[in-house]
């Protein structure tokens, strides 16, 4: 049976999309196709905007419409979603281990830019794919494929204790997450912002104090500030690394999540002196994104967001509303859908 995938791709004219059209032919074994009922925007999208011909979008859910001869875990009609990870080989050492995301022939978004989350619908690996809780309705379920994952993996992989400090710095569609996850965790969890409009939201999603980073140039400020057990930053800002390290307890850790433009320049002194640690952490391999789902609908985490038709327009102007850092806070494109019935 032969499927006419429907997707927006990019047109090489900076943040101007078109729809275009492909056939599959066939479904290989294990692939399901999904249509998609919501895509959230991910500032990784914005990274492509201007190269032609690519199909964007990592955080899309929607429903099984069809499924290959040897899917197993998947029916028609469940709901489901993808992220970041694409593929892995499934055997090497790496993916024996649990750890997909590192496999040698892993295929990270955005694979070859043909079958991703700005699309009607998308045919992809019924083994990469998610049962998505039914209680995360699809506009709140899309931006916790890549930015839910990216946060929850960077705070499970760090071994955080309830007791553990935490800052997260930049509220944006990452950050706002993060402060939610952090919260449940049970941590003592402080936002670092640019932005003091954002204080009282970022409060409200679970931090307990807020830190304006434009006060780090206050005399006396660090000697009075909190100090954390890990430093979440998720800005694509070059950062001055250094007063951020001052932040950091002794064995605190700094985790980059958010990709700078620059080499980073760091004084490697503190980290000698007590022990500290700089590590980076990428979105979530297959197991971390199914505790991410299920931490996320037990604790009732969900984003705040901009909504906007499944439509280019629609596209065009969320991609702006991410790439301009005006999102509140994360923009989603969401279809219209009259049987919900299976959500
Ligand atoms: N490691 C991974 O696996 C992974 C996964 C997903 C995304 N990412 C990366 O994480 C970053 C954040 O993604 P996002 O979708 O959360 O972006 P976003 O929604 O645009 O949020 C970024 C936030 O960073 C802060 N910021 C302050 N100054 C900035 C500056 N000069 N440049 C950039 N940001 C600044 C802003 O928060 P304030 O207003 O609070 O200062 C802004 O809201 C991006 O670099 C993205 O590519 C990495
Ligand atoms: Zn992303
Ligand atoms: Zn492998």
């Amino acid at each position: 049976m032969t499927f006419e995938i429907n997707a927006f791709v990019t047109t090489g004219v900076h943040g101007k999309f078109k729809e275009a059209t492909r056939q599959v032919e066939e479904l290989d074994p294990y692939e399901i196709l999904i249509n998609v009922l919501a895509s959230g925007i991910c500032h990784t999208d914005c990274r492509y905007i201007e190269t032609e011909g690519m199909n964007l979008g990592h955080e899309p859910v929607g429903l099984v419409e069809a499924i290959g001869s040897s899917v197993k875990n998947f029916s028609k009609g469940d709901y489901v979603g993808f992220s970041y990870l694409q593929s892995s080989c499934l055997t090497c050492d790496q993916c024996c281990a649990g750890d997909d995301l590192y496999c040698e022939n892993r295929v990270c978004y955005p694979g070859k830019g043909v079958n991703n989350g700005f699309s009607k619908n998308a045919v992809v690996d019924s083994r990469f794919s998610y049962h998505i809780p039914a209680n995360i309705e699809p506009k709140y379920a899309g931006p916790l494929m890549c930015a839910g994952s990216t946060v929850f993996n960077g705070l499970y992989s760090s071994n955080l204790s309830p007791t553990a400090s935490v800052g997260i710095v930049g509220i944006g569609g990452l950050g706002h997450l993060a402060l939610q996850f952090a919260n449940k965790w049970g941590c003592h969890v402080t936002a670092i912002s640019t932005s003091a409009s954002k204080k009282e939201e970022a409060l409200s999603f679970g931090a307990h104090e807020y830190i304006n980073s434009s006060d780090f140039g206050t005399p006396g400020f660090f000697e009075k500030a909190p100090k954390f057990d890990l430093i979440l930053n998720t800005t694509s800002a070059d950062l001055p690394y250094d007063d951020y390290i001052k932040l950091l307890k002794p064995k605190g850790q700094f985790l980059l999540i958010g990709v700078p433009t620059k080499s980073m320049d760091v004084n490697a002194f503190p980290f000698i002196g007590y022990e500290l640690g700089m590590r980076g952490s990428l979105v979530g391999g297959r197991r971390a994104v199914r505790l991410m789902l299920e931490f996320a609908a037990r604790h009732n985490i969900k984003p705040q967001v901009e909504e906007y038709p499944f439509t280019v327009k629609g596209l065009e102007d969320a991609m702006e509303s991410c790439e301009t850092y005006k999102a509140r806070y994360r923009a989603v494109l969401v279809q219209d859908h009259k049987d919900d019935s299976k959500l």
